[in-house]
């Protein structure tokens, strides 16, 4: 891989990952201002959209403008339980939450215990069934309306899913899925197979209705892959095709071109973790600072290669101005990153204070929000 090059699929993160260049390769569109403005209609501005977190879509105008027409589309989600909820996770799970309070959208968040039992060789389906469980409680943390939310593992409504995954599966040669996933002939014939899983969420408000209704995906970029296909098989099936709003990753603290938990654990702060695992890993990471004070002082520091920035522009400092001021100081050379560390760990402990407690909270609600049967 040349030093600039990145691949970016829905196993795999590797590099520094240009995004402009990802929209490119992927064909999704970038939100522009007019969409922007257009959302602005229904919605005040999230701020992921504002500073381009959520920065590319698909049929995004179509959503809208049906919505605008009064036949309103469903959201829907997932995750991939492999391991504990790390902080980039809620990234789009807040975003979502922030779709259903505006557009008053009901939910479907699909946790694909099936696939981590296939992609990860370590995981037996015991493992890869509690994780959805553990996961969920994280999504159920972020306060989504029971009522309008439905969370669901695929191995427990496997019955709903499996018709419909048959009529996807039926659509899809093995040369499309080797094209758009990189399969090969020691891929497993269940992960071959799993992609038609993860398209029928997409469908299911258009198959309990009986009649077409959009649907909207909001989710990390490296999930296209799965939604083109879904996209190119919808109408084949009978059903719309799905619209679908895109976020970049959350950086990862050991610095650029380590992406992903499946790197150190030491790279993302888990929501489980205890406040010393979060100071000691905040107080360790990669900065965009300079050798020595002096030069940070002459020079001034990289916010755009920092991810303790990245924490701030993400997750940890929602209000304009004052994401601005921490950039003009780090740039100035006024901040030192010891400072700006310490004040990103008191946020970060702040919040996984509140979240631990609403996430234990949670267990009580489980049965709310996790369906056996759609
Ligand atoms: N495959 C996703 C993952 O590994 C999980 C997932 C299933 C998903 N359906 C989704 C993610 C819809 C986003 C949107 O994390």
């Amino acid at each position: 891989m040349a030093e600039k090059d990145f691949i970016v699929t829905p196993w795999e993160v590797v590099g520094d990952v240009d995004y402009t260049e990802l929209v490119k390769r992927f064909g999704t569109q970038e939100i522009d201002e007019a969409l922007l403005a257009r959302i602005k209609k229904h919605a005040p501005l999230h701020y992921m959209l504002r500073r381009k977190i959520f920065f590319s879509h698909r049929d995004l105008d179509w959503v809208l403008g049906e919505y605008e027409k009064g036949n309103k589309f469903f959201l829907y989600t997932g995750r991939g339980p492999s391991d504990d909820t790390h902080l980039g996770h809620l990234v789009p799970w807040i975003f979502t939450k922030y779709l259903q309070d505006s557009f008053g959208s009901k939910l479907y968040f699909q946790m694909t215990d099936d696939e981590k039992f296939l992609f990860k060789e370590k995981l037996s389906r015991e493992e890869t069934h509690s994780l959805a469980y553990e996961n969920a409680l994280d999504v159920i943390a972020l306060g989504f309306d029971s009522k309008k939310t439905m969370i669901f593992a695929d191995t427990d409504v496997i019955d709903f899913l499996y018709p419909h995954a048959l009529e996807v599966a039926k659509k899809v040669t093995f040369s499309t899925a080797k094209a758009v996933f990189g399969f090969t002939n020691e891929t497993n014939i269940g992960g071959i197979f799993f992609t038609s899983i993860q398209s029928v969420p997409a469908f299911i408000e258009s198959i309990k209705q009986k009649k077409p209704v959009p649907c909207l995906i909001p989710h990390a970029i490296d999930q296209d892959p799965h939604f083109r296909i879904t996209r190119d098989v919808a109408p084949k099936i009978g059903f719309p095709k799905p619209s679908s709003i895109h976020c970049k990753f959350l950086p990862s603290l050991k610095g650029s071109g380590k992406m992903s938990s499946s790197g150190s654990p030491d790279s993302m702060i888990y929501t489980t973790d205890s406040p010393e695992e979060v100071e000691r890993k905040i107080m360790s990471a990669f900065t965009g600072g300079r050798d020595t004070i002096e030069e940070q002082k002459r020079l001034g520091g990289r916010p755009e290669i920092c991810p303790i920035f990245s924490y701030y522009t993400f997750l940890f400092e929602t209000d304009d101005e004052k994401l601005k001021e921490i950039e003009q100081q780090c740039r100035s050379g006024k901040l030192m990153c010891g400072e700006d560390k310490a004040r990103l760990c008191e946020r970060v402990k702040k919040f996984l204070a509140e979240h631990q407690k609403n996430r234990e909270a949670a267990r009580k609600q489980l049965s709310k929000f996790m369906a056996k049967k759609i």
